[in-house]
């Protein structure tokens, strides 16, 4: 997989992929990851890359132009499976749509920034609209970083066990199970018998149920999705 992450801010979303599970997935070459700094592409020498917007009103808009250019330098090079806008007015991020992208080679991920860009750019190039929740962030850098986080970890081969991705919560529409590790006492807080059982079809039973009473507790919606 190969992600082109186009940002005014190329510092801030750079850490979350020099750690962990997404660095191993970069050393390992499952995915290759390249920032493209908008100022670049700037209108002027003082890197403007944003103006007021037509018909007034607070806030500026990322201007046409630059992201045009960066876009179309970028779509010159190599063919793209999707050019994603991370946006609040857009469907949230979900495990599904996870899943559906881990699958795909290419992306570009335009961050926005301030009152978010020129609609013609949307209408010209951007063939997916995502946000991360239905909240407002600075920019569009901690969603990108979100979402890359949650393709990268489903690459087959970037988790060491591949079935701790299947079994994640949402995967199945519901919330994970309690988990313990050692001691198994701990203060007198045990850990629940069946657990150390070494009955597995009883523990999966127990932690399926575990799930659902988690899930019709703290988020009764998915069951809700999962009857339709
Ligand atoms: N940019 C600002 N807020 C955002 C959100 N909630 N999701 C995606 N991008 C954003």
């Amino acid at each position: 997989m190969r992600i082109d992450i186009i940002t005014v801010l190329p510092e801030l979303i750079k850490s979350p992929f020099e750690h962990s599970i997404i660095k191993r997935a970069l050393d390992k070459g499952l995915v290759e990851i390249h920032f493209h700094n908008l100022r670049d592409f700037a209108v002027n020498k003082y890197g403007k890359v944003d103006d007021a917007q037509f018909g007034g009103g607070a806030g500026m808009v990322m201007m046409i132009e630059p992201i045009d250019k960066c876009i179309s330098q970028l779509k010159s090079k190599r063919n793209y499976d999707d050019i994603i806008y991370m946006t609040p007015d857009a469907k949230v991020l979900n495990q599904k749509t996870a899943n559906t992208l881990s699958l795909k080679e290419n992306f570009i991920i335009l961050c926005g920034h301030y009152k978010g860009i020129d609609q013609r750019i949307r209408d010209l190039f951007i063939t997916k609209e995502i946000s991360i929740g239905d909240y407002v962030l600075s920019g569009g850098e901690l969603a990108a970083a979100v979402l890359c986080d949650s393709m990268i970890r489903l690459i087959p081969g970037v988790l060491g066990n591949e079935t701790s991705a299947l079994s994640d919560s949402f995967q199945d529409d519901l919330l994970a199970p309690p988990v313990y590790t050692r001691p198994a006492e701990y203060k007198g807080l045990k850990t629940p018998e069946i657990l150390l059982s070494g009955n597995f079809p009883k523990i999966e039973e127990w932690r399926h149920q575990k799930a659902i009473e988690r899930t019709k507790t703290i988020r009764p919606d998915l069951l809700k999705k999962e009857e339709k």
